[in-house]
């Protein structure tokens, strides 16, 4: 397993992942977007690689001077469950600490039990619920985690 920086040539491969994940609405998570993640700060954009297959990305955004906004983290699904996400948020971690960031915020969908527990297991902490975050009403649980 190997963690390295996300490049433009992942785009295709990190879309295929996370495709499978947004419905309608959520269109705007396209290879566009994680484009624009990328060229943004392709250094805080990573994909984890499971020989040579691109098994899953994390791709963040700088908020401020020391905040982290954690855009999406994905793992292919036959890759899921078996530590692989929890990996990539604590080794990428450490290259955040080190570039400054003091924290990292994330949302996710309230009825996504999946996201709401691996978040949870990762450490992070909630912060509030967010009533009607999403296009289509939904609310959105927001978490946050100290570096
Ligand atoms: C959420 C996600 C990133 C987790 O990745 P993963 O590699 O499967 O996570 P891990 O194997 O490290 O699991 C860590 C913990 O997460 C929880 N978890 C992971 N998948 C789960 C599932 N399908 N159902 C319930 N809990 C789950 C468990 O608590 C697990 O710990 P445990 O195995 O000791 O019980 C992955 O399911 C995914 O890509 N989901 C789709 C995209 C998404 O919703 N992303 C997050 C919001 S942007």
């Amino acid at each position: 397993m190997k963690i390295r920086n996300a490049t433009l040539n992942d785009i295709k491969a990190m879309d295929a992942i996370a495709y499978p994940y947004w419905d309608d609405y959520q269109q705007w998570i396209n290879e566009e977007y994680l484009a624009s993640m990328i060229n943004a700060n392709s250094e805080i954009c990573w994909v984890v690689e499971d020989n040579g297959i691109v098994v899953g990305f994390r791709a963040c955004k700088d908020d401020s001077e020391n905040r982290i906004w954690d855009g999406l983290i994905c793992i292919r699904k036959d890759w899921q469950q078996k530590g692989i996400g929890s990996k990539l948020f604590k080794e990428t971690n450490k290259i955040l600490k080190k570039k400054g960031y003091r924290c990292v915020y994330s949302e996710c969908y309230s009825e996504n039990t999946a996201s709401i527990r691996y978040q949870l297991k990762c450490g992070r902490k909630i912060l509030c619920t967010m009533p009607k975050f999403y296009a289509d009403d939904s609310d959105a649980i927001l978490f946050y985690f100290e570096l």
